[in-house]
């Protein structure tokens, strides 16, 4: 019977079948982080409320109604972390790191909590793999950190994948911008829809995504933020794109590109998958050149991204079965043998182990015939069936082919085939 148990709403499980997607992705961010100097660094699952609040900022959805935050025995408030740049900016701090060689290009991955409304995509406990480089304003940086985010993806064969690119300028220009924007909205309100009209205080910028004819073409002319950067945001951010463009990496120059964490200045961007539906996102970041000084260190610039892997293993294996290629290959050795023969079949399994090879056995007394199925259905390429004292057989369980072999000397046989 089934238990009434079930994982909270907005979490799942990663059953075995799932894992291998999910590794494959794991371990091509960590070779190409790593080849490119990134250090990796674990923080702990919760930290202080205030460093969120500080650091995500006040205003925003993931502060104002996403945290996980509970009070510990002695009274302090604690919060599961919703993102890692936070968590990555007080260990930078707390430990001197800007007494090191600038940038200090730090990574990381794991389990993230938000209380979001969940929907396919959307989760209350998901993955990132997040990449910070702390220390320099230097353009290079952000075009490195986009490229690497660029080639994790196109690594991993994720098709259909949009990068766009903005920039946030100054917390002062974006000010302004915002300003002249309201007012701009205000001058040709009747043509707007009553929903854009209704948030022209609270968010100006939704017009811009508003589907409503008026309001299009209101907003083909309104001003942009890329037209009102300062002069040193603005070139900073040709830099960014030049050297993007030199490095062909594709993208789509998105003035209006919004992100829902509050330290962003400068360059954001996001990668998107066309193939996901309403959750495409499958990876965001930019620079946040203010985030260290707002948590209490001095003056220090940084730029990174997260990846989304439980959406990217969605793009790479859609529900309903793996993409061709992505299933495993048979591998390794399950001894099959009868009830006599079982110390026989323990003591060689775990030789074959030893050596480094996958190998099993069964467990739960099968018949000869029910450990030949399952042979298969563990994906073994080989079964070893042992008879007494006797030579062995061992099976092809793909072409079905067989042979006889000396049980004595089945180790070095199959671990130097
Ligand atoms: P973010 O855009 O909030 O950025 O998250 C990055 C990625 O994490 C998203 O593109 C998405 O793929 C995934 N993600 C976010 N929330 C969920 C969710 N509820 N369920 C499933 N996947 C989700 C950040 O978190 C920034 N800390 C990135 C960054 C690093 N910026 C600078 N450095």
């Amino acid at each position: 019977m089934a238990s009434n148990f079930k994982a909270p709403r907005g979490t799942f499980d990663v059953l075995p079948e799932a894992a291998p997607v999910r590794r494959r992705i794991d371990r091509t961010a960590q070779r190409i982080l790593e080849a490119a100097g990134y250090g990796r660094i674990d923080t702990p699952a919760f930290e202080d409320t205030d460093l969120f609040a500080r650091g995500v900022g006040e205003s925003t959805d993931i502060v104002q109604k996403q945290m996980f935050t509970f009070e510990d025995q002695g009274g302090r408030s604690l919060t599961l972390r919703p993102e890692a740049t936070a968590s990555v900016c007080r260990a930078y701090l707390e430990h001197g790191m800007q007494k090191l060689a600038q940038p200090v290009k730090l990574w990381t991955a794991g389990p993230y909590f938000r209380h979001e409304r969940p929907q396919a995509g959307r989760y209350r406990q998901f993955t990132q793999i997040d990449a910070e480089a702390i220390g320099s304003d230097s353009p290079l940086v952000d075009a490195e950190m986009i490229l690497l985010a660029h080639d994790v993806i196109a690594e991993l064969g994720v098709e259909g994948v949009l990068l766009r690119l903005g920039s946030l300028g100054s917390p002062a220009a974006r000010t302004a911008y915002l300003d002249e924007l309201r007012a701009y909205l205000r001058s040709r309100e009747g043509e707007l829809s009553d929903d854009v009209r209704a948030r022209i205080d609270a968010n100006p910028l939704r017009a811009f995504d508003a589907d409503h004819e008026g309001t299009r073409r209101v907003m083909d002319e309104a001003p942009t933020l890329l037209e009102r950067l300062d002069q040193p945001d603005a070139e900073h951010f040709d830099e960014v794109r030049h050297l993007l463009d030199r490095s062909g990496v594709a993208y789509h120059l998105d003035p209006t590109l919004v992100r829902g964490l509050d330290y962003y200045t400068r360059t954001v961007f996001e990668f998107e998958c066309e193939h996901l539906g309403a959750q495409s996102g499958i990876g965001g970041g930019g620079r946040y050149d203010g985030l260290i000084e707002q948590l209490g260190g001095p003056a220090t610039p940084g730029c990174g991204w997260a990846l989304g892997v439980d959406r990217i293993a969605i793009a790479l294996e859609p529900p309903g079965g793996p993409r061709e290629g992505e299933a495993e290959e048979r591998e390794g050795v399950f001894v099959v043998a009868e009830p006599e023969d079982r110390q026989a079949a323990l003591a060689l399994v775990t030789e074959l182990r030893r050596e480094g090879l996958a190998a099993d056995l069964d467990l739960a007394d099968r018949a000869i015939k029910g450990q030949m199925k399952q042979a298969d259905r563990v994906g073994a390429r080989h079964a070893l069936i042992l008879s007494g004292a006797g030579p062995g057989t061992l099976r092809n369980m793909d072409t079905g082919e067989e042979r006889q072999i000396d049980p004595a000397k089945a180790v070095a046989e199959i671990a130097g085939s």
